[in-house]
């Protein structure tokens, strides 16, 4: 190993690594998910120049790394700690002090990446807050939030009128079996996790949010260390109406 490598290495031992990211000299992090191989499938443009982007929960900032790879101007948000989560009252106990942010800077610092990091929940998106993007991407977030439909109305609210959000969740199988309907199931095993949506839920969701297109793109098992297999659907919401009632 040459001596900058060690020196990436030194950086990257000691962290929680949430996302598998390729550093320079050869170092990659030790992730929970790797997203690597299936970035293709969430249908980011390929060139992504000119455009201004908001990666929402950025955790270790894999996706806003890969926006701003392709050429955006990208801001990336995510609460300060895990703490803060929206834990049900009942498991309240299990929220962990952990710094989103740490692996964050350690991978952006590395990276030279100019990516702009706020702390700021997706509850308190809006354009008086971060202005507007032409694209919104947020991942592996609604399984998590006590009140989905709030933040898919906020991404939809700063999402431009000609850009789009792309919204990339788990869903449910056993309930996307009955006929599109659009069914929710309240819980998960973990204690972070409230809702496991159908596809259709989801796209009704979106379409309720203020997105007049709603199309899917693709369906697949993430790749990372759940113990169960997590089955996600990417959907691509465009057309946001301007106003409420429009
Ligand atoms: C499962 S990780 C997903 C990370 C990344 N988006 C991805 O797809 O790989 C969940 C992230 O959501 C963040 N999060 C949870 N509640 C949030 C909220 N209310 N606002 C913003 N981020 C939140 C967590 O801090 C964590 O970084």
């Amino acid at each position: 190993m040459t001596p900058e490598a060690q020196a990436v290495l030194e950086r990257v031992t000691g962290l929680d690594w949430y996302h598998t990211i390729d550093l320079p000299h050869g170092v990659t992090t030790p992730g929970y998910v790797d997203h690597r191989a299936q970035v293709a499938l969430y249908g980011l443009p390929d060139d992504m120049r000119g455009l201004r982007a908001l990666d929402v929960a950025t955790y270790d900032g894999f996706w806003a790394f890969e926006m701003e790879r392709r050429g955006a101007e990208v801001t990336a948000i995510d609460l300060e700690s895990l703490a803060q989560c929206d834990f049900p009252r009942r498991f309240r106990h299990h929220a962990v002090d952990y710094q989103t942010g740490a692996a964050f800077q350690v991978a952006h610092e590395l990276l030279g990446s100019r990516v702009e990091r706020k702390v700021m929940s997706v509850y308190d998106l809006s354009p008086a807050t971060v202005g507007t993007f032409d694209v919104v991407f947020l991942s592996d977030l609604l399984l998590h939030l006590r009140d989905p439909a709030l933040a898919l109305e906020n991404v939809c609210a700063v999402t431009a009128p000609a850009g789009f959000a792309i919204v990339a969740e788990p869903y449910n199988v056993d309930l996307d079996r009955f006929g599109g309907l659009p069914l929710s199931q309240f819980g998960f095993e973990q204690a972070v996790g409230w809702w496991q949506h159908s596809v259709a839920t989801l796209k009704t969701m979106m379409w309720a949010a203020g997105f007049d297109n709603v199309e899917e793109t693709a369906r697949f098992r993430l790749n990372c260390r759940a113990a169960i297999p997590l089955i996600k659907v990417v959907l691509r919401g465009s057309c946001p109406i301007v106003a409420p009632g429009q």
